[in-house]
């Protein structure tokens, strides 16, 4: 039986109250799933099976949301956590302890009940999940905090629940070994010069995040350090580090030491991107997602392809030689000037790239370009505006293809295009991101109406 320790067996959990629950099941975003006093509590940190203390963290009327505070039991099926620092479970990976087949059927069936729920769609084909080529050390990007311990920096992860304690991560199995020695490289410069760590409360201090990002292919690093308005000694040039001060009356450094942009391969192609641009945080799943892209675009050679959401321009510039013609539409100015510099560097002649908003620049790049056959969207979680898709369904394509990092979003984004003619025929869900509960999918519409 489940229980509240300070409250009454039939009052509600209250913010701030632990609770010993048991987990049975995992719900949309990862989230493990308990019962007490007849009220669902999302529980974050744990996984069906194991019972748990857990802190609640929003009471709402039907629901509650908690955060593990203690594993009291594991479940049975629980698998050993790989990636472990100063005793804490990586925080990049709440799925660790399930078993690979399991996190793969799990995502699956979220993305099925996602459109079916969400979206009330069927008839369409849900193709098997493609797993990921690595379950570990897959990442290209990875951002730490820094804090303070004993009077030095440390540099790692927050300790569960704990905003006030950072553990030193000193190998993530998330990150490449070149990633974790370039973190490892920048803790002991900030040790070695004495550069505190900034402090919220006190108003204090320096360094705040480092985010460390990898040329997969290239072997390149880079890295950004956000900081405080100080002054504080520079980090070594080969981290190519772009330093991020307070805005307003910053007199520490502030720009880019060393390269400017990371140099990454994706199939034949050479890319780079500036620091503020978007990239997939796994290289080597990027090109298995955007190959499905392709597949369902079903090009010929003759088709005009529009590249919504587009980044650097990976997805339109890998289709480009199965194309006609290609047009990007991006919102980050840096990520649309990356994007034409590496159309150029690989000869590609047949992509264009315009800076705009998907809100109001398709209609503007339906007058430039005429209407596509082909539309590839891309957007980030929040997924589309209905006014946005409605854009969408202005271009009149035969096919739309969806890549989605959130079913819940792509569901009322599919079933929307579905209610305008479209079909949605086929989904295959392909595993960027093991160990966490990350879904990315693609989806094909036809217009069949
Ligand atoms: C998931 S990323 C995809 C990028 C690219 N397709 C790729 O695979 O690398 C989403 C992109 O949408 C861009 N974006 C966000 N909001 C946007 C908007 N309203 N209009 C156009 N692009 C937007 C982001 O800057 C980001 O580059």
């Amino acid at each position: 039986m489940e229980h509240a320790t300070g409250a009454g067996p039939a009052s509600r959990p209250r913010r701030g109250e632990q609770l010993e629950v048991e987990v049975e099941s995992l719900a949309q975003g990862g989230r493990g799933v308990a019962r007490s006093e007849g009220m669902v509590v999302f529980v974050s940190g744990a996984l069906p099976g194991d019972r748990v203390r857990a802190e609640i963290t929003k009471a709402k009327k039907r629901f509650a949301e908690a955060r593990t505070v203690e594993l009291l039991r594991p479940g049975a099926e629980r698998v050993a956590d790989v990636c472990v620092h100063e005793g804490e479970p990586c925080p990049g990976a709440p799925w660790q302890g399930l078993a690979y087949e399991r996190q793969l059927e799990q995502k699956s069936a979220q993305v099925d009940e996602a459109l079916r729920r969400i979206g009330d769609l069927d008839g369409f084909e849900l193709e098997e999940i493609e797993p990921a080529l690595e379950r570990w050390r897959y990442r290209n990007k990875l951002e730490y905090s820094f804090g303070e311990r004993d009077g030095e920096a440390s540099l790692g992860f927050h300790a569960r629940g704990r905003w006030d304690l950072v553990v030193d991560v000193e190998d993530c199995h998330l990150a490449s070994e070149r990633g974790n020695a370039a973190r490892n490289a920048v803790r002991e410069w900030a040790r070695r010069e004495s550069v505190p760590a900034y402090d919220a409360r006190a108003r204090r201090g320096v360094l705040r995040n480092l985010v460390v990002r990898e040329g997969w292919r290239t072997g390149q690093i880079q890295t950004r350090l956000v900081t405080s308005a100080a002054r504080f000694p520079k980090p070594p040039v080969d981290l190519h580090t772009a330093i991020e001060g307070d805005s307003g009356g910053t007199d520490g450094p502030t720009g880019v030491l060393g390269e400017e942009r990371l140099r990454e391969e994706l199939f034949d192609l050479k890319l780079e991107m500036s620091h503020g641009a978007f990239f997939q945080t796994n290289t080597e799943m990027a090109e298995r997602l955007y190959s499905v892209a392709a597949e369902y675009a079903g090009l010929s050679g003759a088709e005009r392809v529009f590249d919504l959401y587009c980044g650097i321009g990976t997805i339109g510039l890998s289709m480009a030689k199965r194309a006609d013609e290609v047009w990007g539409l991006e919102i980050v100015p840096e990520a649309i000037a990356d994007a034409e510099r590496n159309a150029a560097a690989n000869r590609i002649e047949n992509a264009h790239f315009m800076a705009g908003s998907a809100r109001t620049g398709v209609r503007p790049l339906i007058e430039r370009a005429g209407k596509p056959d082909v539309v590839a969207i891309d957007p980030p979680r929040a997924g589309l505006s209905q006014k946005i898709v409605r854009r969408v369904l202005e271009c009149e394509a035969k096919r739309i293809v969806y890549v989605s990092c959130n079913p819940t979003t792509l569901a009322p984004n599919a079933a929307q295009m579905v209610e305008a003619g479209y079909t949605l025929r086929r989904v295959r869900p392909v595993d960027m991101f093991p160990q966490t509960p990350h879904i990315e999918c693609v989806a094909l519409l036809e217009r069949t109406a």
